[in-house]
């Protein structure tokens, strides 16, 4: 299997979620029962990269996914150099609420893409609405240690999972030098 071009919205009748595979079982309920429902409630957006060629049920597999949201943050979670200069509400934030890659791609250089382009994806959004940062929920210490590797800092325990942060100008950086 070899993944296509780009990332597009998830449709359900063209890509195959059953089997997706990340090996988190949490990511791959998500992608398969949950994504497209929180598309349609108008919670999130999920983009997919599909397999360059259909499988047999002339679906495209799912090489790796993002689904993105957004949300805000209290300003009190921030490093004290950050939140002196914020109003005391709360503060916007875009969520890369979930991210992952087919466990045929691991190691493969294909997290690294996906991350960029939803990165960039929420640049460009910010371009109409502007957030503070851009903030990731890590299910596993591996997952941490991955965002960890791009710069993003810990924020803050949210609902059990570590939030962490990336701020929109060091995202600014990334794509305007
Ligand atoms: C985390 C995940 C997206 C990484 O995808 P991947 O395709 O294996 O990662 P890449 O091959 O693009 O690796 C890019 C870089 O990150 C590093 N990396 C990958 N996984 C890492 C991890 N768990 N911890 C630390 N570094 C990691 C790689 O060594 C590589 O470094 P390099 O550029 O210096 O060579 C993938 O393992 C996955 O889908 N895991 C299950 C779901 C998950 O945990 N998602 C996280 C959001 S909750």
């Amino acid at each position: 299997m070899s993944w296509g071009n780009e990332f597009v919205e998830l449709n359900k009748s063209e890509h195959d979620r059953n089997s997706f595979d990340c090996g988190e079982p949490e990511l791959n309920t998500f992608i398969k029962t949950q994504a497209a429902k929180h598309m349609q409630a108008g919670i999130s957006r999920t983009m997919v990269l599909p397999s360059a060629l259909p499988l047999l049920n002339q679906k495209y597999a799912i090489c790796a996914f993002y689904s993105v949201a957004a949300s805000s943050i209290s300003r009190e979670t921030l490093p004290a150099s950050l939140a002196k200069k914020l109003p005391g509400h709360p503060v916007p934030v875009f969520l890369i609420a979930q991210l992952a890659v087919h466990k045929e791609f691991h190691g493969s250089g294909l997290g690294k893409v996906s991350l960029i382009r939803a990165l960039n994806y929420l640049w460009q959004v910010n371009h109409h609405m502007r957030a503070y940062a851009i903030a990731v929920d890590c299910l596993t210490d591996s997952a941490q240690a991955f965002y960890r590797k791009f710069g993003f800092e810990v924020l803050c325990e949210h609902n059990g999972r570590i939030r962490m942060f990336l701020p929109m100008k060091t995202v600014e950086q990334l794509f305007c030098k």
